[in-house]
């Protein structure tokens, strides 16, 4: 835990539970685009496959699989009602054939052995039991199913955190918002959970942003947004732009886990 002393007050940096600002995620230009097309391209879809979509935010990669499964079924799931709430407007707005649950991923959410491929971006270093959370996934999955995820890895904003604890005095890691895991743990925690043909990759992918504007944006609402929850409101944007200006570069140094497996 750590204590906050930016503008002189001292607020602790409990457990918090993060209110994902759909709208403004939604208006980012974001790296987790390019995850998503890989980890769809990874899934080598032909056209008639159950696919769930674990943590699937406001939809952006949902959607996409809807013209590449046109016999299929896509079920999305997140436990974000915010994230949800712009998921469910693009998905009547298309009138697109897509499940919606709202749900925390490593808890039973009442679909089992029906998916024939599980996709995942940018979620699985939200949830901190992975062995609940790739247990739970199993269930869902068909024998011979696959898993392809993308997540935050061991190191992932390192630099990032590093700047947010010299400007706050608060260590982003200490509330345990986050769960970058190694290679070794995951490749363990899936062949428990009943997965085979498991392929654990640690990849650096840091993201360069083109102004300040674009770089304290994207800290506001994507790396920080769980850490600046505790922190009043008036001081965030001050907090931003020093992490910003302490990186000295509109630097956000990603390293990202790379999952592919498959159900036994
Ligand atoms: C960075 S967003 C990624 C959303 C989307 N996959 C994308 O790439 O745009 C992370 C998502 O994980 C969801 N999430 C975090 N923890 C979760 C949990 N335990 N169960 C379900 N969803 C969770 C959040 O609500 C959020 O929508």
């Amino acid at each position: 835990m750590g204590q906050y002393h930016l503008a002189g007050t001292s607020v602790s940096l409990t457990s918090m539970v993060h209110a994902w600002q759909a709208a403004q995620y939604d208006a980012l230009e974001l790296p987790h685009l390019r995850w998503g097309d890989d980890v769809i391209t990874a899934l080598e879809l032909q056209g008639s496959e159950t696919v769930l979509d674990a943590g699937a935010g406001t939809g952006r990669d949902t959607m996409k699989l809807v013209n590449l499964l046109p016999r299929g079924r896509i079920i999305a799931v997140d436990a974000s009602p915010h994230m949800l709430g712009e998921l469910r407007r693009k998905v009547a707005d298309a009138g697109a054939p897509i499940e919606v649950i709202e749900s925390d991923l490593s808890k039973d959410f009442g679909i089992h052995q029906q998916c024939d491929a599980v996709m995942s971006v940018a979620t699985f270093h939200w949830i901190a039991d992975h062995d609940a959370l790739f247990a739970n996934l199993a269930t869902t999955m068909k024998p011979g199913a696959r898993l392809v995820a993308d997540c935050g890895g061991r190191s992932n904003v390192a630099r990032v955190s590093d700047a947010f604890a010299k400007v706050t005095g608060i260590d982003p890691n200490s509330a345990q918002v986050w769960n970058f895991a190694d290679v070794p743990e995951t490749t363990a925690s899936l062949a428990a959970a009943g997965f085979s043909d498991i392929d654990v990759r640690l990849v650096e992918d840091p993201a360069i942003f083109a102004s300040s504007e674009a770089h304290c944006a994207f800290l506001t609402t994507v790396v920080l947004g769980a850490q600046l929850e505790t922190l009043p409101p008036e001081d965030h944007l001050a907090i931003v732009a020093q992490v910003s200006r302490e990186l000295g570069e509109y630097l956000v140094d990603y390293v990202r886990l790379k999952i592919f497996a498959r159900r036994i």
